[in-house]
């Protein structure tokens, strides 16, 4: 080939490309898919687009938070049956440059598995769902679509003696809940879903199917608490199940301020963290008008709690501990262990087990924005009331703060064992979160829930000042959305969800994803390659 024919043929490519490139990366994505897949069949059901009826009851099928919005709708959703059209899916967008988001259960609190600043396609997992179970090995494999209520219901199909450890809305998905940690009603006892992964499936940047061994060590430790979306996408977890008794004990104990609510929290961070591991007594926190006081706010305290046992050890270890609750043994229910996921997922005594299963029941949608903190001194009784105080500058019952226990089996693991890094130190995380139904609240409602966290600064950890990844945050810091980001950028946000297993991970994405490929506003940035 001559020079000038070789010179011909680069200029052709390099227009058609770019004019592609600037104009009409959808379509192209479209064409390289659809050519993928080549069953027409199959392609009509997988492949939705803004033009079938099927984009927006699959789009909005989903945990609904009416402040996530932004500039794009994805351009595709891709509802993939199989292993091999993930893979072309990667293919395709890599070639074509057309970012894509992963979305398992759609419950991230910034929207980032469904919303981008720039054209994206939505990888949607929800024809992945299966969950097999070896009850003899004590095993199961996830594939990352299925929810937590499913995995939950599966298990308690096959044995009465064994369970899993995640958290409390059967909603959540697991595909972003293991890769974040995943806390629940039991983690005193067991730790974190992803404390119980034994392996995993994901596809990595170049399209390839890895297992934990061919991922190796360093891949498989990162996605266990840093995050699915910076690494790969996650096609399945290996969980080990946990023994349980075929009783478990459960409450839920209402108090208010005229029952010494303030000293009843006080007394409860000397003790969240250091009773039984079978005990986990979690406290939720609202505020309403007093239907006696003329208007006047009362503070109510709920104590949820779980205990992995029968009731009578339960009440001894109450009266041991916290006898200012005042338990009686009326308070308590011996329940299965699956009859206690219904219980604290607050539906009716009596309720049919398959409500598990209803994964895509749409709310009715409200604005919602959570954040977290963690504790590791108890709050003083001023710091508590002046928390009290920032509730009446709030609609009534329109906030919540939930305090979690650790200790246990949570802190009994290192900080580096995975990049979940809230072990021991702590007594408990705040949840704090804030509610509302019209878009004119918006503003009001997303100062307060700053203005409070302000307030706790000088109550919970410093430097840094740590948050749970699940609970994802932008106010904590953001990537450049073109991906771009500088590694001090990303250390700002980065070293609150994982402490010092930040650096970790950036070398972790720097072997195994050197290009950014799978990555979104929180997403752990590689190294530039040295020059
Ligand atoms: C109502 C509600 C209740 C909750 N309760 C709890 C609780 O009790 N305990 C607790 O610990 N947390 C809880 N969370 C937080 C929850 O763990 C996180 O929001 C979690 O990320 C949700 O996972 P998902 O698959 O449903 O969400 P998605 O929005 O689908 O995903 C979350 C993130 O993970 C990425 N991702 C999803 N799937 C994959 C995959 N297969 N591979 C790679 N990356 C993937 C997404 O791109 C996104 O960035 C709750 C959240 C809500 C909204
Ligand atoms: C196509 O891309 C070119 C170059 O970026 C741009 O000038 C042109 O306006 C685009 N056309 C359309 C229809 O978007
Ligand atoms: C996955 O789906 C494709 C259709 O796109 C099909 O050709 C292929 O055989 C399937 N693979 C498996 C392992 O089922
Ligand atoms: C979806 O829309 C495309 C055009 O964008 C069309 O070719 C296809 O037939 C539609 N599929 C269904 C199931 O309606
Ligand atoms: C509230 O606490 C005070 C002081 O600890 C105690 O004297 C009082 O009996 C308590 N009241 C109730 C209702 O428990
Ligand atoms: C939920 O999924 C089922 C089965 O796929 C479907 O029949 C139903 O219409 C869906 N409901 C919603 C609200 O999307
Ligand atoms: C914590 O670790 C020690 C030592 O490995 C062990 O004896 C103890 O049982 C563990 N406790 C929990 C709650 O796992
Ligand atoms: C990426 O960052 C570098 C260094 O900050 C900057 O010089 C470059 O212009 C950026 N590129 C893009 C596409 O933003």
């Amino acid at each position: 080939m001559t020079s000038l024919n070789k010179l011909t043929i680069f200029v052709f490519l390099s227009i058609c490309l770019s004019s592609s490139w600037a104009n009409n990366t959808h379509v192209d994505f479209l064409e390289c898919l659809s050519h993928k897949i080549m069953n027409s069949n199959l392609i009509s059901q997988v492949i939705h687009t803004p033009k079938n009826s099927s984009y927006s009851t699959i789009y909005n099928s989903f945990y609904d938070n009416l402040r996530i919005t932004s500039n794009f709708k994805p351009s595709i959703i891709f509802t993939p049956t199989n292993e091999s059209q993930i893979q072309a899916a990667i293919h395709c967008s890599k070639i074509h440059d057309l970012q894509i988001r992963i979305r398992s259960g759609g419950h991230d609190y910034e929207g980032l598995s469904y919303i981008s600043e720039t054209p994206f396609v939505v990888i949607d997992l929800r024809n992945l769902r299966s969950v097999s179970i070896d009850t003899e090995k004590k095993t199961a494999w996830i594939q990352a679509g299925a929810t937590i209520g499913e995995v939950y219901y599966r298990i308690a199909e096959k044995s009465k003696k064994l369970a899993f450890v995640a958290g409390v809305c059967p909603t959540v998905g697991v595909g972003g809940h293991f890769t974040g940690g995943g806390y629940g009603m039991m983690s005193r006892k067991f730790g974190t879903a992803a404390d119980n992964i034994i392996d995993a499936k994901l596809i990595d940047a170049n399209g390839r199917i890895r297992d934990r061994k061919s991922m190796g060590e360093d891949l498989f430790w990162a996605i266990r608490g840093g995050g699915g979306t910076s690494f790969g996408l996650i096609i399945s977890w290996k969980v080990k199940l946990l023994d349980i008794p075929e009783k478990v004990t459960v409450f839920k104990v209402p108090r208010t301020l005229k029952q010494n609510v303030t000293q009843l929290v006080y007394k409860w961070q000397h003790i969240a963290d250091k009773v039984d591991d079978n005990l986990l007594l979690r406290l939720f926190l609202r505020s309403s008008k007093s239907p006696f006081k003329g208007g006047q706010r009362i503070v109510h305290a709920l104590f949820k709690t779980m205990f992995v046992g029968g009731v009578n050890e339960l009440l001894h270890e109450m009266q041991n501990r916290f006898p200012e609750l005042g338990l009686v043994k009326e308070d308590c229910i011996e329940m299965s262990w699956i009859e206690s996921i219904l219980f604290f997922a607050n539906f009716p005594r009596g309720t049919a087990l398959d409500v598990l299963l209803n994964w895509n029941t749409t709310n009715q949608g409200y604005y919602f924005k959570g954040k977290s903190d963690y504790v590791q001194q108890p709050i003083s009784i001023n710091g508590l009331e002046g928390i009290w105080k920032l509730f009446n500058q709030v609609d009534e019952n329109s906030a919540e703060l939930q305090f979690s226990p650790y200790g246990g089996k949570l802190s009994n693991i290192s900080e580096s064992e995975t990049p979940f890094p809230h072990r021991a130190g702590n007594i408990f995380m705040i949840h704090y979160s804030v509610t509302w139904g019209e878009i004119k609240n918006s503003q009001k409602n997303i100062a307060w829930i700053r203005k409070l966290y302000e307030y706790m600064g000088k109550y919970v950890s410093k430097s840094p000042r740590a948050a749970y990844f699940n609970y994802r945050d932008l106010d904590l810091g953001v990537n450049n959305i073109n991906g771009n980001t500088s590694y001090e950028q990303a250390r700002i946000w980065g070293v609150k969800y994982f402490k010092n297993n930040f650096d970790r991970l950036v070398k972790v994405k720097t072997k195994f994803d050197p290009t950014n490929f799978f990555r979104n506003e929180q997403s752990i940035p590689p190294l530039s390659p040295e020059v």
